[in-house]
């Protein structure tokens, strides 16, 4: 077990969960046993994440792009959450986990669409973790819809132009209301961003594994978070900068 310092501790990790496939395949088995052994990981996870008190898990579970996918993949995929989102409310309910969705979720099948509804009303008093899953999420599609939204805004004469500051730009995205990332993991050895929070990783921590998601389990975890409070964020500061501020804050 490895020893974390909660006051270094992220506040809102990100995971672009990535290698369903492959863990199958070298397993020879179909793809859709990947994404299910893939769901217990999520399980694992988000448990962790409220046992460790991190108040933001955001989970990449299906990007714009994947509507590329084989039919069957895509609707074994829907299947599986739906069936996640039912067998989870209970735990989620009793842990203080308050779910939320986000992307073009208009997207999805519309009996997926009402479980998602259930569970963010349900657990939407639920104060400890906020789990947000990525459905149907591009980031470029975010920065666009916020886009029209200003646009819209301008239109009608609510702002100007000259209104437009990143606390705008921020409100007008799909995670408004959401701190930005402080740590982003990303499985299966992959070095991409994959259309995933373009605006929001500005300064994000970035930490790639090559362990398949299906793999990833606390261990993991934990490592992941250990390398992140091991980080120095500069933000553009100078590191004896950085550390001036510390010493300021240890007084
Ligand atoms: C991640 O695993 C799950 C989704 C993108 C839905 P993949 O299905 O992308 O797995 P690989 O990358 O093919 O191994
Ligand atoms: C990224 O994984 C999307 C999710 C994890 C939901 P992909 O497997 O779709 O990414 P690429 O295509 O390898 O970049
Ligand atoms: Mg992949």
């Amino acid at each position: 077990m490895v020893d974390l310092i909660p006051e270094k501790l992220p506040k809102h990790v990100a995971i672009i969960m990535d290698g369903n496939g492959r863990w199958a395949k070298q397993r020879a088995m179909n793809r859709i046993r990947g994404h299910e052994e893939g769901a217990e990981s999520v399980r694992e996870i988000v448990r962790a994440t409220r046992q460790i008190g991190i108040p933001w898990l955001t989970l990449y579970a299906f990007s714009e792009e994947n509507w590329k996918r084989p039919r069957y993949e895509i609707g074994a995929l829907m299947k599986l959450l739906k069936r996640f989102l039912k067998a989870e409310l209970n735990e989620m309910m009793e842990n203080g986990i308050k779910f939320q969705a986000i992307g073009r979720i208009y997207k999805l099948p519309r009996d997926v669409q009402e479980v998602l509804q259930e569970t963010v009303k349900k657990t939407s008093p639920n104060r400890e973790t906020v789990l947000t899953l990525a459905l149907s999420y591009g980031g470029r599609q975010e920065m666009m819809d916020a886009m029209r939204a200003i646009a819209q805004k301008i239109e009608k004469g609510d702002v100007t132009s000259r209104d437009i500051t990143e606390e705008l730009i921020a409100e007008n995205l799909y995670t408004a209301g959401m701190p930005d990332p402080d740590l982003l993991i990303r499985t299966s050895g992959e070095c991409r961003v994959s259309n995933f929070f373009l605006w929001q990783m500005a300064y994000t921590e970035i930490y790639m594994t090559p362990t398949l998601w299906p793999d990833f389990r606390r261990e993991e975890y934990f490592k992941a978070l250990e390398e992140y409070e091991r980080r120095e964020r500069r933000f553009g500061a100078t590191g004896d900068q950085v550390a001036d501020a510390k010493s300021r804050w240890d007084l």
